[in-house]
Order: C-alpha cells, then sequence, then structure tokens
C-alpha cells in the first residue's frame, strides 16, 4: 500500500533520513520506534506528502507521490500531528468536518458520523463546540483523531496520538483503534515511544535511529533476532511501568 524507495531527506547539511527503503503492507499496521529525533515524525511527513524528499520515490498503491498530485493523494491519508495540529481559529467541531464540508459531503451524513466519532474517542459533545485552546491536551489529541477518521481513509498516519491521555483513556482507545483498524482492513503507520504500545498494535514494528531503519520485524523478531545489539539495548531501556512491590 505505501511502497518507499530510497528516499533521502537533508535538512541543510544535515542527512534526516538516509536512502531509506521500506513497504508498508496493505491492511497491516506498522509502528514506528526510536530515539527522539531520529526521523520518525520526518518519515510521516513524507508520506502525507507535506514535505518532499531530496531524492528517491514514494508510491501509495500503484500511485507516485508528486507534487502535482499530492493535494488529493492526501485526502486518501489520515493523518494525526504529533502536538494536534488543530487550526486555532476554528472550533473542534468545525476542525473535524472541515474537509468534509469542502468536498460537499450533506450536512445530515457529517453530523451523524462527528456524533459517532465522539463516542468512539469519548470526547463530550460539548467539548466540540469548544476552541482547541479551550479544551485539554489529551481531549486535543481525540479531536485530531476524529478528524482524520472523518472521511474513512484507507491509510492513516499517526504520530504519538495517544502520547497526553490518562492509562485509562488510553487503553480503552487503543483496544477501539485496533479494532477500527483490523475490521476496517486500514493501512496504518503508527508513531510511539511505547514499545508495549508498538507491540499491542502493530504487526511490524520498525526500530529507527540516526536517520536509519535499523530492523523492521515483529516483536519476536526483535527480542530473538537482533540486527545489532542496539536493539536489544534500547528494548531493555523500556522500562515496566511499575517497580515490583
Ligand atoms: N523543518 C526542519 N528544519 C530543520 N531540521 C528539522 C526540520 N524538521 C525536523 N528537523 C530535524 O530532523 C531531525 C528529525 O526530526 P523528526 O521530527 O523526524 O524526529 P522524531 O523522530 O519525530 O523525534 P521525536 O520523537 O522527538 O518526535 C531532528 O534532528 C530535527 O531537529
Ligand atoms: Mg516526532
Amino acid at each position: 500500500m505505501i511502497r518507499i524507495e530510497k528516499i533521502q531527506k537533508r535538512y541543510g547539511e544535515r542527512t534526516v533520513l538516509s536512502s531509506t527503503s521500506l513497504v508498508f503492507a496493505e491492511g497491516q499496521t506498522t509502528a514506528l520506534i526510536g530515539p527522539s529525533g531520529c526521523g520518525k515524525s520526518t518519515l510521516l511527513r513524507l508520506i502525507a506528502g507535506l514535505i518532499v524528499p531530496d531524492s528517491g520515490r514514494i508510491f501509495l498503491g500503484s500511485e507516485e507521490l508528486t507534487p502535482e498530485n499530492g493535494e488529493t493523494q492526501r485526502r486518501r491519508i489520515g493523518y494525526v500531528i504529533q502536538d494536534g495540529g488543530l487550526f486555532p481559529h476554528l472550533s473542534a467541531y468545525e476542525n473535524v468536518v472541515l474537509l468534509a464540508k469542502f468536498l460537499q459531503h450533506p450536512a445530515s451524513w457529517v453530523e451523524e458520523r462527528v456524533r459517532e466519532l465522539a463516542e468512539l474517542v469519548q470526547l463530550p459533545e460539548s467539548a466540540l463546540e469548544r476552541f482547541p485552546r479551550e479544551l485539554s491536551g489529551g481531549q486535543r489529541q481525540r479531536v485530531g483523531l476524529m478528524r482524520a477518521l472523518m472521511l474513512d481513509p484507507k491509510i492513516i498516519l499517526l504520530d504519538e496520538p495517544l502520547g497526553a491521555l490518562d492509562p485509562i483513556t488510553r487503553s480503552e482507545l487503543q483496544t477501539q483503534l485496533k479494532a477500527i483498524f483490523a475490521t476496517l482492513g486500514k493501512t496504518v503507520v503508527l508513531v510511539t515511544h511505547d514499545m508495549g504500545e508498538a507491540a499491542y498494535f502493530a504487526e511490524t514494528i520498525l526500530l529507527m535511529r540516526d536517520g536509519h531503519v535499523i530492523q523492521q520485524g515483529s516483536l519476536a523478531d526483535l527480542l530473538e533476532r537482533p540486527a545489532e545489539p542496539y536493539v536489544r539495548e534500547f528494548i531493555r531501556a523500556q522500562r515496566s511501568p511499575l517497580p515490583q512491590l
């Protein structure tokens, strides 16, 4: 569903993504994990067509992503930006329905869909009338999720979508999202810092460091057949949530 061929991205002298080739299979969830600054968000932005690689090619299905078709391709993708990325001057509701309105979906369909999504992400309907600055961080993340799911895209890119949620909401939302991705056959790329979350969501885990992919495989692959000692080190550094009492 998503194929990346030898893409490179530099900012000035700095190589942020070194020649990277990857395939994300249709209907599968892949978790991107790795230390801060290793290039995870950059990789998502490239797939979303928001930035252009210095070299290499990206295919969504059979179509190559080009500056000309970026706009239409982007509509096939639901993208949850790391910090929510909501428009500050629009209410939560207006943020969620913006593209649907632009594409002239019927008002009754839009309203019904928003109600469905609010229930899914457990956002109180009163919160929808507020501006992003009047919402908590966790509420903003849920509005961002609603916006990304609104048009039921085939490809969903999630950049640390559940980071600001309390453990109970987070675990409930993990369960629901996983069920949605599985039943609707979504192709999902999810960035997380939590190996437990990565293993819960994803068939495939992709560990990155310094703009390189260190290993792509199942959790079992990473544990039992680490590509380099760093893989083991990274997994060991993930603490269990509570010390033994
Ligand atoms: N527009 C930009 N201009 C210059 N440097 C950038 C730009 N965007 C990202 N970078 C740099 O590229 C590197 C990778 O950034 P990226 O946002 O992809 O990291 P990340 O893996 O998502 O990190 P985090 O886990 O902290 O979100 C970082 O060193 C960052 O400072
Ligand atoms: Mg990031």
